[in-house]
């Protein structure tokens, strides 16, 4: 199956741009492993799309990158990890390989989140696909029983960052409006999960809207952290997953537009390699 033998990168998936944040916060952990990044670019945005398209288009990237020698996965776009990762993890690795595993983003960020709030009250802000699958709050009454759990969708948010809008005036309004909606759901909220890759590229303008006093947590350190110390309790894989420090960029649509646009994401240049479907 791989078509790279002896090459055994780490795959890192998002929609589009997104996983680039968690990408950029893996390699400051783990910088001597190899990595590809695919984005799904040209079906981007999945935020939007319902639950059975979502999983086929994940499980679609997922079988690609595992085609290019990747034995581990990590699903770097909370929609994903909320609509296909269950689904893949349960019924399609134990026919694919069962010795290739694939992680999401929800499980390390809910026990982070469960390490923060002291008043046993928070926020998740992510895409309406999140949302409504209710991952995160399942995932947390499975963990810490005693948290409440409140929800704010920002359907905007992901097409700000997508056309460069995030640090735009025009952008406040979105970004004030969705704060506000959280926040009037219970004043006993601490801590706020920013629970979509996209949203860190808006932090300065959420903290503008938040009051000092709460905590929002972004993704990227804790996926690295999480990914790190799961890579210490798997020696096996690790034995498995190639260090040469060699990284990969894929997309499926434009390359000339995903390289344009990714530097916005990953804060340094890249250039991608387009990816059939
Ligand atoms: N990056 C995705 C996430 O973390 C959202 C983008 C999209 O809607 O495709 O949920």
């Amino acid at each position: 199956m791989d078509n790279h033998t002896g090459n055994h990168p780490i795959g890192v998936f998002d929609s589009g741009f997104g996983g680039l944040t968690v990408l950029k916060s893996i390699l400051k952990e783990l910088p001597q492993y190899d990595f590809v990044y695919l984005g799904d670019n040209a079906r981007t945005p999945y935020g939007t799309r319902s639950f059975d398209t979502v999983y086929q288009y994940t499980l679609e990237c997922v079988k690609k990158l595992f085609a290019m020698g990747c034995h581990l996965v990590i699903l770097a776009c909370n929609t994903a990890s909320a609509k296909a990762l269950r689904t893949i993890q349960q019924r399609d690795l134990p026919n694919i390989d069962p010795s290739r595993r694939v992680l999401g983003v929800i499980r390390p960020s809910v026990e982070e989140i469960g390490k923060i709030t002291k008043s046993n009250s928070i926020g998740i802000l992510g895409t309406n696909g999140t949302i409504q699958s209710e991952s995160y709050v399942l995932e947390i009454e499975k963990l810490y029983p005693a948290i409440q759990v409140y929800q704010e969708a920002c359907p905007i948010w992901v097409p700000l960052v997508e056309n460069n809008e995030h640090l735009s005036d025009g952008a406040d309004f979105f970004v004030q409006k969705h704060i506000k909606n959280l926040l009037s759901k219970s004043d006993r909220i601490d801590s706020v999960i920013l629970g979509c890759t996209h949203y860190p590229l808006l932090m300065d303008k959420i903290l503008k809207y938040v009051p000092e006093n709460i905590c929002v947590v972004s993704q990227g350190e804790i996926v690295a952290a999480s990914l790190k110390d799961y890579l210490l309790r798997h020696p096996e894989m690790d034995a498995r997953c190639t260090k040469a420090s060699k990284i990969r960029f894929y997309t499926t649509d434009s390359t000339e537009m995903f390289d344009k646009q990714a530097s916005v994401f990953f804060e340094s240049n890249v250039k991608s390699i387009h990816l059939a479907l």
